[in-house]
């Protein structure tokens, strides 16, 4: 740890003490105590960064840094609470809940990377996308077309959707990969829920020739995000509504495009227009339409831009 050449105390600290250290090392500078100077050491010190990504990424990261903690003049002991925070993010973060997702989707983060990697297809007329969240499991079962991912004994009115995968100028997408999962009218994930079976309504199915794909469901109902850690106190600061519109997910993947995650709303939700997390924008709002045996039916077109496929990254075992 002694390879810093900018950890030698200002000129001007040692005058007159008796340090031994009375001379600076010839031709070499000693930090000035500045902020514009130690913002200019900081971003010296990631000069040689190799990778060129990381580089910018860092380079951006450190300059925002810096100005945020001097326009709102942080304390030290605010730098503790917020460091705090952050372990505290970690420690509850486990196989049963992501609060690192969490905390990126209350941020309103995750809805901005997504419109930031979407910006091309959404500009022709691809699906808007959505954020994945932290409920999204690893290992859904395949299903075919026309199954149930609603078990026998789940309470709630009757969903049919009805999907499409298309390309951009709408030609179907065969051998699509289509993940979907979404709470029951309870409000609650299964993995959250004891009285819901491993896996229920939870599906992944694969489209057909004319790239369709289709389930029967139950109508999803809105929930509340979990607040039982620290992303909870951070909302229950800001005197936030925590509720989610109902939805359900989606993830669609494809060879030869890019992978689409996104949510399709319930347009009557009251809580259509305020998402605690900002995903629900209007092109995803769809209304559920009723059918004369009161079932319900979601007709879908999910656009795909072309690109490289990616598998994202599954918060859930
Ligand atoms: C979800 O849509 O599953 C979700 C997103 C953000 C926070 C909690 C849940
Ligand atoms: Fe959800």
């Amino acid at each position: 740890m002694n390879e810093s050449p900018h950890v030698a105390p200002a000129a001007p600290a040692l005058a007159g003490a008796d340090t031994g250290f009375t001379s600076p090392q010839p031709g070499r500078e000693a930090l000035t105590a500045t902020p514009e100077a130690l913002l200019e050491a900081v971003l010296a010190a990631n000069r040689r960064t190799t990778d060129p990504r990381l580089r910018q990424v860092l380079d951006a990261l450190l300059r925002h840094l810096h100005a945020f903690a001097l326009e709102v003049r942080l304390g030290y002991q605010e730098l503790e609470v917020g460091l705090d925070f952050l372990v505290r993010i970690g420690k509850a973060t486990g196989p049963e809940k992501h609060e690192g997702i969490l905390l990126a989707d209350i941020l309103g983060l995750a809805t901005l990377v997504g419109l930031i990697d979407a910006k091309q297809a959404l500009a022709a007329g691809g699906t808007e996308p959505a954020l994945i969240g932290p409920f999204w499991r690893a290992a859904q079962p395949l299903r075919e077309n026309g199954a149930h991912i609603a078990a026998q004994g789940t309470p709630g009115e009757r969903l049919f959707v009805n999907g499409r995968v298309l390309s951009l100028d709408g030609k179907p997408i065969a051998n699509a990969r289509v993940e979907t999962w979404q709470a029951s009218p309870g409000g609650l994930y299964e993995n959250q829920d004891p009285d819901q079976v491993d896996m229920n309504l939870r599906g992944r199915f694969q489209t057909d020739a004319d790239g369709r794909f289709s389930f029967y469901s139950v109508r999803p109902a809105g929930y509340a995000v979990p607040v039982d850690g620290p992303c909870g106190e951070l909302l229950h600061a800001q005197q936030r509504a925590i509720m989610r519109p109902a939805h359900l997910h989606f993830i669609v993947m494809a060879d030869g495009y890019k992978t689409l995650a996104t949510q399709i709303f319930d347009a009557e939700d009251p809580n259509a227009y305020r998402d605690v997390v900002f995903g629900a924008v209007g092109s995803l709002l769809h209304r559920f339409e009723r059918q004369a045996d009161d079932s319900f039916r979601l007709d879908l077109d999910l656009k795909l831009e072309p690109g490289t496929m990616r598998v994202p990254m599954c918060p859930l075992p």
